[in-house]
């Protein structure tokens, strides 16, 4: 049962005999959290063969310019937003442009459907396409003007140490400290970046970097995190910062292999992210078996490797409660009282519940067409709008 957006009563003994939605062939799942995508880059999917560096040039900065035109971020961005609540993603840590009011139209159109999470302008000063930088003190005193919307609220952006002089990263610093607001980017996605920051930065190691920025705290988001040394691993897990884990986005632009039982081991806490647009995939549930994929690929099939291997009931929670939690949302991602009614109704064409492991049938048989209805809230955003009671 729902009440005023919230889940008030769950009873999985006793199905509804007369559901107002789904029915005996369905399950309903908490709805999936991406902890790491980027709303201008949805319609820059599929340029291949670049490394990183010369993808962000080629394909990506020319992308991002479009928003220089608020009506068409505006337009773009709610497109997204209904695009990312087909497939079940309710929740969000989102990346929009260095468009100070093209960010605010992002989070407006996330907030106003009925979206979670945080979304961010993004704060560049060097290295990229003029149209994109912001000098430092002009960037911070816009970014700290960004207001939230609806559950969306906004978050402090740097790009990445490569487009952020020092300035800027200790400027974001002190705006996440002083508003509270979560801290999300870029961290050690390719070995060239890694050269790039620490001849750019002094020789520091990249984490060093951004804790020396006052960056690194239980509310920062690091997409990628692949090219760590131990102490950097050590650190990271000493401030509770997450490593947003896109291994989709790591296979397509070839930037290397996560090891996420490392990060384990170090006690790094980690979350996972489509990063579209260098992740292809905009499902959670693609992402979630890629991660099993990549924990296998570095494992290379050694015994430790099988005790290390995530498996469909740990990937599964990865992409509703775990992320969720991730992302401070502590009252959603969970079938339970009190949460929030984010919810996916799914109707899968498989027989999963005679399987010898049904989530795992679920997992990886996974079919978008399977997704009959995605409440946020408690409200109906796919197919279409309404207001349901369970
Ligand atoms: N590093 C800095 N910016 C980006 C971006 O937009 N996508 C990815 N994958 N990595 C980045
Ligand atoms: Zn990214």
């Amino acid at each position: 049962m729902i009440d005023g957006g919230r889940i008030v009563h769950v009873d999985p003994s006793r199905p509804s005999p007369a559901p107002d939605l789904g029915g005996e062939d369905c399950l309903i799942t908490p709805a999936f959290t991406d902890t790491h995508v980027h709303l201008p880059q949805f319609d820059a999917i599929g340029v291949d063969g670049l490394e990183l560096l010369d993808w962000l040039e080629r394909a990506i900065f020319p992308a991002e310019m479009k928003w220089a035109d608020t009506e068409y971020a505006a337009a773009m961005a709610t497109r997204v937003a209904d695009e990312l609540l087909s497939f079940g993603t309710t929740a969000v840590a989102a990346y929009a442009t260095s468009h100070h009011a093209a960010a605010q139209a992002a989070i407006n159109a996330l907030g106003s459907r009925g979206m979670s999470g945080h979304v961010g302008q993004v704060l560049m000063d060097q290295m990229a396409p003029a149209a994109l930088l912001v000098p430092a003190p002009a960037a911070l005193s816009q970014a700290s003007t960004l207001k939230p919307c609806g559950r969306i609220r906004p978050a402090v952006t740097p790009r990445f140490a490569v487009s952020c002089s020092d300035r800027l990263l200790r400027g974001c610093g002190e705006l996440a400290r002083r508003t509270a607001w979560f801290i999300q980017t870029h961290l050690s996605e390719t070995v060239r970046e890694c050269e790039t920051v620490a001849g750019l930065h002094g020789g520091r190691s990249y984490v060093d970097v951004y804790r020396d920025a006052g960056l690194l705290n239980q509310r920062t988001l690091l997409g990628h995190g692949i090219h760590l040394s131990d102490a950097e691993r050590g650190l990271l897990s000493s401030c509770g910062s997450l490593v947003a884990h896109c291994p989709t986005a790591n296979r397509f632009l070839d930037a290397g292999v996560m090891h996420l039982a490392r990060h384990e081991r170090h006690r790094v806490r980690v979350c996972l992210g489509t990063d579209v647009g260098a992740g292809p995939d905009r499902s959670m549930v693609r992402v979630a078996r890629a991660m099993i994929d990549a924990a296998k690929q570095v494992g290379n099939g050694g015994p430790a490797a099988k005790l290390h291997t995530p498996d469909a009931r740990n990937a599964w929670w990865h992409i509703t409660a775990g992320n969720a939690a991730a992302l401070g949302l502590n009252d959603h991602g969970l079938l339970a009282p009190g949460c929030d009614a984010d919810l996916i109704i799914v109707r899968p064409t498989k027989p999963w519940r005679q399987s010898v492991d049904p989530l795992a049938m679920l997992l990886y048989a996974w079919d978008d067409r399977w997704i009959e209805r995605v409440l946020a809230q408690g409200e109906s955003w796919y197919p279409a709008r309404a207001r349901i009671g369970l």
